[in-house]
C-alpha cells in the first residue's frame, strides 16, 4: 500500500470512529440529518470527498482506498439509520398518549323505518321469504282488479287514490307485487316485499300520504291459516319480545279469506293504554288472511292445488312503537339528530 494510500484508509477509519461517537451522542432527529450531510452529502461529504478524489490515485490505491471508503460509508450510513429509527420511535411513543379519548368520529346513521325494514325481512329470511320489489307506478288492474276489488270499491275513489292518468295510479298498497310475483314465478313461493305506498291521505300525527309497507305472500300446497299464525307470531316475537302478546281480530280484504288484523300489545304503554295506541293497549301493525282462491286463479295458479297467506305490514307505525315516536311525521322530517340516535340499532 502506497502512502498516500494508507494515510487516506487511515482518515476513513478516523472519520467512522468520529462519525460513530456524534451519531451516538445525538439526542435529535435533525441532529442526525446534519450528520449525515457532513459525512455523506453527496456534494461536500466528507467521505464522499475521499471518494472524489480517488481519481488522483493509482489503479492499486483507487482500488484499496475505494473499498474501504465504500465499508465506511456503508457503516455510517447504517448507524444513522438506526439512531433515527429509534429517536423517531421514542418522539412518537412520547407524544403518544394512549389514554386520552380519542378524537370524535362520525358514524353514519340508516332511517328508522330502513332499519325496521331490514330487520323484518331478514327475520322472514329466517322463514324462507326472499325480499323481491316491484312498481310504485301501476296499473287499476293490478293495484286493484287482479286483487280483486269488487268495481266501485271505496278505494278506487279519488279521495284515496292517486291517479296518475286513466287506469294509471300510485300505488295504494304493496299487495300488486303479490300478482306480479305469482304471475312470474309458480309456487312454492314465499317472497317479503317492502315499498313505498301512496294514498290522499291528511298530514297528521298518526297519516301520510307516502308511507311504506312490507308484504308477504306464501303459496304452496297445503299452506293454512296456522301456517299463518305461526309465521306472524315467530316474527312479533323476535322483533318486539319473547313474551309479546298478539291477536288476530276477523277483518275483511276483498284479496283475503279469511282475513284479520294483527295487533301486539301496545310497545310503549306495554298495554295499559296511552295517546299512541289510543287507549287500547293494543297496536295494530298488519292485515293479514288467506289468500283468495280468486286471485290465485287470476295469477294462473292451480287454486285446487296451493293455498296461500298474505299479510301487509306498516314498517312505519313499527318504528314508531320500537323507538317511542309519538308523530309519524318524525319519521319525514329528515332530521339527522332523530337517524343517529338509532345507529346502533335500537
Ligand atoms: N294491502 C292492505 C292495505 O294496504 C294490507 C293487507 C291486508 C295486505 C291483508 C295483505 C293482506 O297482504 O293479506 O291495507
Amino acid at each position: 500500500m502506497s502512502g498516500a494510500s494508507a494515510d487516506l484508509v487511515a482518515a476513513l477509519a478516523a472519520l467512522r470512529a468520529e462519525a460513530e461517537a456524534l451519531v451516538g451522542a445525538a439526542t435529535e432527529r435533525d441532529v442526525l440529518q446534519r450528520l449525515r450531510t457532513e459525512y455523506l452529502g453527496r456534494k461536500a461529504g466528507r467521505v464522499t470527498a475521499i471518494l472524489h478524489d480517488l481519481t488522483s490515485l493509482d489503479l492499486e490505491a483507487r482500488k484499496v482506498v475505494g473499498q474501504a471508503a465504500n465499508k465506511a460509508k456503508a457503516a455510517i450510513e447504517a448507524l444513522l439509520d438506526a439512531a433515527d429509527a429509534a429517536l423517531a420511535a421514542r418522539t412518537l411513543s412520547a407524544a403518544a398518549d394512549l389514554t386520552m379519548p380519542s378524537r370524535h368520529a362520525f358514524r353514519g346513521a340508516l332511517h328508522p323505518v330502513t332499519l325496521v325494514v331490514d330487520e323484518i325481512c331478514g327475520i322472514f329470511r329466517d322463514l324462507g321469504f326472499t325480499r323481491v320489489t316491484g312498481p310504485e307506478a301501476e296499473t287499476e288492474q293490478y293495484n286493484f282488479t287482479k286483487l280483486n276489488f269488487p268495481p266501485g270499491h271505496p278505494a278506487l275513489d279519488l279521495h284515496d287514490t292517486m291517479y296518475l292518468g286513466p287506469g294509471t295510479l300510485l300505488r295504494t298498497h304493496t299487495s300488486p307485487v303479490q300478482v306480479r310475483t305469482l304471475e312470474a314465478y309458480q309456487p312454492p313461493v314465499r317472497v317479503t316485499i317492502p315499498g313505498l305506498c301512496y294514498r290522499r291521505d291528511a298530514w297528521d300525527a298518526s297519516h301520510a300520504p307516502v308511507f311504506s309497507q312490507i308484504e308477504g305472500l306464501a303459496v304452496d300446497e297445503g299452506v293454512s291459516f296456522v301456517d299463518l299464525k305461526a309465521a306472524i307470531g315467530y316474527f312479533a316475537r323476535r322483533f318486539f319480545a319473547p313474551g309479546v302478546k298478539v291477536r288476530f281480530r276477523p277483518s275483511f280484504f276483498p284479496f283475503t279469506e279469511p282475513s284479520a288484523e294483527v295487533d301486539v300489545e301496545c310497545q310503549i304503554c306495554h298495554g295499559v293504554g296511552c295517546p299512541v295506541c289510543k287507549g287500547t293497549g293494543w297496536s295494530e301493525i298488519m292485515g293479514a288472511g288467506m289468500v283468495d282462491p280468486a286471485v290465485l286463479e287470476a295469477c294462473g295458479v292451480d287454486a285446487e292445488r296451493y293455498t296461500g297467506y298474505a299479510f301487509g305490514m306498516g314498517p312505519g307505525r313499527i318504528a314508531m312503537q320500537r323507538y317511542g315516536l309519538s308523530d309519524i311525521r318524525m319519521l319525514y322530517d329528515a332530521d339527522v339528530r332523530l337517524h343517529a340516535q338509532f345507529v346502533e340499532g335500537r
